[in-house]
């Protein structure tokens, strides 16, 4: 939630902070703003409510030039989306402007003590607080900027990535982060770029250093970089080198990053499993299971931690891990396992699973898994991002950054590193035979094809999505593996169309929300060919004999439920186990297309934010 963006160097800072907001904007739109140090050694901050296109509106007939900058787009917290409220925030004497991600949490009593010494605010904002307990700190005890902030951090309880640009050292911008994440770009020609990932940086240099918790970076021109901890301890940061291309940034021609993220999983599926899975030997290869093998294949339980998206992929690893494994694993809201005094024993493993790898909540699950003497497992899109960095091993998804708030190819990813883990540790445990293993195997590389076909349907669904944007409510039902699915439906459609929706296991429905049926409730059926086929055709029927309007996704050729439902739209066969992945994309471009009819901004959902990096 909120993005950052700062640049220091020879080039006009300006349009760099610009682009570099547009591509993190995905974090937050709801106010945006920027501070630049001018050549006459002026601190200018532009802000303005809204995307990050108002602030371009708000500053395109002013002459903005400076060298050294910072830039912002905000996801409110603390104070309502306005001008006033968006970031950069100025000190008290306009000499110092911060940005910051994340939440002051002691914010009030910080506040209160300034108060009393006669400050003033002209924000609701946490961050305001901030930047002008730095300022008294820096003026009152005749601090350099560096030691301020250092004095300043150590008052603070809370998250925070921030970055401060102070009008009297126009050569020098400092940041620090706790809990949010931070990436200095190192910039071939005497430049530094600072972000909240690296979207904004990829296009100027490959080099990148992920700060750590504790980090205080300072980017100074002419000098190397200089990281130092709260304490001045030096930190001998990591080069390393990333590997993100401009068209994995962009569009590429499609209205939407979301249909993009949509289309493009048949590939991010085979980038997933290359290297993994050979093909030849029907095998596959996962180095953390290599490197960790008794650890995860004596495990007396797996505990799945995950938020939204990524929570739904745990529901579906759950399955395959027991059904393929035989270990016990449970699968727990990671906001609810962080307060809920969880039972955790030091020979369980804990699963993270997050895309951003930066989410909040999934943080404090793992936190208190290793206190508990767990070992914790990572799965994760982000590379370099903190889960991956607080794991003891995982596994990336490789899909490429996922940029539209609608989390698409991220969910696919997880569910085939699911997949893959699951035959591994089947294989390690003998718990499913040689024969079974190869064919699952061999089925798990097809998936990508199936996709394929999957997505020809697009056509289909743009013609269908219209009759369902009268809705006010909609029921996603599946059972087995496609109980997850339904979830997953659900919440694509309430967070892009704000259509309410729910996913519930389809026998669960006449334990209560059969009294919500009529013939204005939309139905979604995810009743593909498996060994509950016939008990879902039963569901089906219930759903008709109250009137309910049923849309069945069947498996390519099933004449039964086409006779009993008002659409069917067909899908290629596959493994039980491996129908999520296939049987996710009608119900991604249903959500895709009923949002555009109805005019939703689909990549920038309202309230919503890609990165949930606060609680
Ligand atoms: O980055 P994470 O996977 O940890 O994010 C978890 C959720 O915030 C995320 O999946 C969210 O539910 C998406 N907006 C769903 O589309």
């Amino acid at each position: 939630m909120c993005g950052i963006v700062g640049y220091i160097g020879h080039k006009n800072a300006y349009p760099i902070l610009i682009k570099g907001l547009k591509r993190l904007e995905y974090r937050g739109y709801d106010s945006a703003g920027v501070a630049l140090i001018s050549e006459e050694g002026n601190l200018n901050v532009y802000k303005a409510k809204g995307k990050v296109a108002d602030l371009e509106a708000h500053c395109q007939e002013k002459d903005i030039t400076g060298y050294a900058g910072i830039a912002h787009t905000r996801w409110a917290t603390h104070g309502e989306p306005s001008s006033a409220n968006a970031h950069p925030h100025y000190s008290a004497s306009g000499r110092l402007a911060l940005i910051h991600n994340g939440i002051i949490e002691n914010y009030l009593t910080l506040k209160e003590n300034l108060i009393s010494r006669g400050f003033t605010f002209k924000s609701d904002t946490d961050t305001e607080v901030l930047v002008q307990l730095i300022e008294h700190i820096m003026l009152s005890n005749s601090l350099p900027l560096l030691e301020a902030v250092q004095v300043a951090l150590h008052q603070v309880i809370g998250a925070y990535a921030i970055a401060i640009l102070d009008r009297e050292h126009p050569d020098t911008v400092i940041c620090a982060r706790q809990s949010s994440p931070l990436v200095v770009g190192l910039g071939s020609d005497n430049e530094f770029y600072l972000a909240s990932d690296t979207s904004p940086i990829a296009e100027y240099t490959d080099k990148v250093v992920f700060l750590n918790e504790g980090d205080i970076a300072v980017l100074q021109l002419g000098k190397k970089l200089q990281v130092v901890n709260m304490d001045n301890v030096k930190q001998h940061p990591k080069v390393k080198q990333i590997d993100v291309t401009l068209g994995q940034l962009e569009k590429g021609g499609y209205p939407y990053f979301m249909l993009k993220e949509i289309f493009e999983q048949p590939d991010c599926l085979r980038n997933c499993m290359r290297g993994r899975i050979n093909v030849d030997a029907d095998r596959i290869t996962l180095s953390a299971v290599i490197d960790y093998r008794k650890r995860l294949i004596e495990a007396r339980r797996f505990i799945i931690v995950a938020c939204g998206t990524s929570w739904h992929a745990g529901l579906i690893g759950k399955q395959l891990i027991e059904n393929l494994c035989r270990i016990p694993v449970e699968v727990e809201y990671a906001s609810e396992f962080r307060y809920c005094n969880p039972v955790i024993y030091p020979d369980d493993v804990v699963i993270a699973i997050s895309q951003s790898g930066e989410t909040a909540d999934t943080l404090a699950a793992i936190n208190l898994a290793h206190e508990a003497g767990a070992f914790v497992f990572g799965i994760c899109n982000a590379i370099g991002a903190s889960i991956p960095r607080q794991t003891q091993t995982g596994v990336y998804i490789h899909v490429g950054p996922e940029i539209g708030v609608a989390s698409t190819k991220a969910f696919t990813g997880q569910v085939t590193v699911l997949s893959m883990l699951a035959l591994c540790l089947a294989a390690e445990r003998k718990t499913i035979s040689a024969e079974q293993y190869k064919q699952m195997v061999s089925e798990l590389t097809k998936v990508p094809e199936k996709m394929e076909e999957a997505l020809k349907i697009n056509k289909q669904i743009e013609k269908l999505a219209p009759i369902f944007t009268y809705a006010k409510n909609c029921l996603y039902l599946g059972r087995g593996y496609n109980y997850p699915v339904a979830l997953e439906g659900a919440l694509k459609l309430k967070e892009i169309s704000y259509i309410h929706a729910e996913g519930y296991p389809a026998a669960e429905m006449k334990h209560g929300p059969i009294a919500l049926i009529d013939s204005e409730m939309p139905v979604f059926v995810i009743a593909t060919r498996d060994k509950l086929y016939e008990k879902v055709i039963s569901n089906i029927q219930e759903v008709r004999a109250r009137g309910g309007r049923v849309t069945a996704l069947v498996t390519k050729g099933d004449e039964q439920i086409r006779k009993l439902a008002d659409h069917v739209i067909e899908l290629p066969d596959t493994l039980e186990c491996f129908q999520p992945l296939v049987a996710s994309i009608p119900l991604q471009l249903l959500a895709y297309h009923i949002a555009v009819c109805k005019g939703k901004d689909v990549d920038r959902p309202r309230n919503l934010a890609k990165s949930v990096t606060v609680e």
